[in-house]
């Protein structure tokens, strides 16, 4: 990543002990501004302190692009809303990892590697026999993608050489792990991928085919799977894109450092949202749609509760992956004759929520988890699957974070510093001398 072009000849002066410091300006593409404070250390002895990096950039990356102020999201230069609209998930996927939509030839090669690396070694099909049944999938999925490291290790070995078949198998293989996992859950015999599917077909048909009743595959369901992992695809340096990355920093293969990824996005302050949202809307209807107690909830500041699927640490006006879904699921519940009460309630919550001075004051807007789970429980997928859809969408960006990283020359391994807080220096007493310890009051 050649950063030369993006330093502006500017500085910012900041002056320490007495001592002025000048820290060089960069400016970005897209007109984001950054002070480089990788010298600040050496220079000064100080370090900056800043909890949630909320101010802190880890690194510059071409991949996504973010404007929370206009709703803006572009992945590679692309608008989201046009991606989502005209390609497939696994065109969207190719671009984020290489950086260029694919051609009719290059996305033929690309979704027949998806055909021929879907199956899974039959070893690890045996895994499934071995959870527990009521497993968390997303415990599944993380520990079931950190395997793939031990029956493929060639892949491990000499990773940048091979990135393009990595990044094609784990993508295949996270599918058919994610509906053999629902299968096992459901204890249904497997349904094994087929070669004449697409990538969403084959997905549904392993979820959802019975040997009683063949599922028919709708393509309605089809293209709204297809946009709603378009959507997931990337979203700049959010907490499951930085874990890959800071594991992948220590230079761990590409699958253990996406299990990583898939324990960070299982959080309910980030992937897990979308399950706990439909949670919530449950709660509401079965409280008879009483929504304002929630709403009173969430603004309490002595309660804990947060109106899930509302807010986000970048988007300060609407998150437009919202926009696009919310109407998708018009057309989803349509075309399946489906009327989900939910839908209503999540419409008349966003409605009252947003003409709300608490969520007015703090920029809250529903975000990309908000009405995503309504169209996953339309197709048919349970609620404790929403965040694996999640991490079957995230997966391409991922991927394309860890490989720019690792091509990155100015990347070295992860490792912020901190300000001690702690005790000084203490003379070790005897066991026998100790007294009550009183650390946990620090
Ligand atoms: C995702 O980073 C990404 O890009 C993530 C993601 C992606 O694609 O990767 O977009 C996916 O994770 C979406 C977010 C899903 N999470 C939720 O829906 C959980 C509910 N939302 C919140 O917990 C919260 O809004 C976060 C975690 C999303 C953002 O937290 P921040 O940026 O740290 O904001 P904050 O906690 O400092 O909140 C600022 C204020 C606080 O009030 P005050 O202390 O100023 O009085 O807003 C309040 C918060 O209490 N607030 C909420 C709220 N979210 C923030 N109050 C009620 N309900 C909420 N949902």
């Amino acid at each position: 990543m050649k950063l030369d072009k993006y330093y502006t000849g500017e500085t910012a002066k900041v002056n320490l002990d007495g001592k002025d410091y000048e820290l060089p300006i960069l400016i970005g593409e897209e007109g984001e501004k950054a002070i480089d404070i990788s010298a600040l250390r050496s220079q000064s002895g100080y370090i900056t302190l800043d909890y949630g990096y909320m101010n802190t950039g880890s690194c510059a990356s071409a991949i996504t692009y973010l404007d929370g102020e206009n709703s803006v999201l572009n992945y590679r230069g692309y608008s989201i809303d046009e991606l989502a609209d005209k390609c497939i998930f696994v065109e969207v996927a190719y671009l984020l990892i290489h950086g260029c939509l694919p051609t009719e030839a290059e996305l033929a090669n690309f979704q027949d590697m998806m055909r021929r690396y879907a199956l899974l070694h039959e070893d690890m099909v045996h895994f499934f026999d071995r959870f527990p049944p009521g497993s968390p999938p997303m415990s599944i999925l993380s520990s079931m993608v950190n395997s793939l490291c031990v029956f493929y290790p060639e892949m491990v070995n000499n990773p940048m050489e091979k990135i393009d078949k990595m990044a094609a198998r784990i993508i295949s293989k996270v599918r058919t792990i994610a509906a053999f996992s629902y299968r096992k859950a459901m204890g249904h015999q497997l349904v094994y991928p087929r070669h004449d599917y697409s990538y969403c077909a084959n997905f549904l048909n392993m979820m959802f085919d019975s040997p009683v009743e063949p599922y028919e595959v709708n393509p309605v369901v089809v293209s709204a799977l297809n946009k709603l992992l378009i959507l997931h695809g990337d979203h700049e340096q959010n907490c499951s894109t930085s874990t890959v990355r800071m594991v992948g920093s220590a230079h761990v293969n590409l699958y253990a450092s996406i299990s990583a990824g898939i324990s960070a996005l299982w959080g309910p302050l980030h992937g897990g949202a979308n399950q706990a949202v439909i949670e919530m809307l449950q709660r509401i209807h079965r409280s008879r749609g009483n929504y304002r107690t929630f709403i009173d909830k969430a603004k309490d500041p002595k309660d804990p509760f947060r109106l899930v699927g509302f807010g986000h640490r970048v988007y300060k006006s609407h998150d437009p992956r919202c926009t696009i879904i919310k109407n998708a699921c018009n057309d989803v519940l349509k075309a399946l004759n489906v009327k989900d009460p939910l839908l209503d309630i999540a419409r008349e919550l966003e409605e009252v929520a947003l003409n709300d001075d608490y969520f007015k004051e703090r920029n809250l807007y529903p975000n990309v988890d908000f009405y995503s789970g309504i169209i996953y429980k339309a197709i048919g997928i349970p609620s404790d699957m929403f965040t694996v859809m999640f991490a079957v969408g995230r997966l391409p960006g991922w991927i394309a974070h860890w490989k720019e990283m690792r091509n990155d020359k100015n990347y070295r391994i992860g490792r912020p510093r901190q300000i001690y807080v702690g005790p000084t220096t203490r003379r070790l007493s005897p066991i026998g001398a100790r007294g009550v310890c009183n650390c946990e009051n620090i």
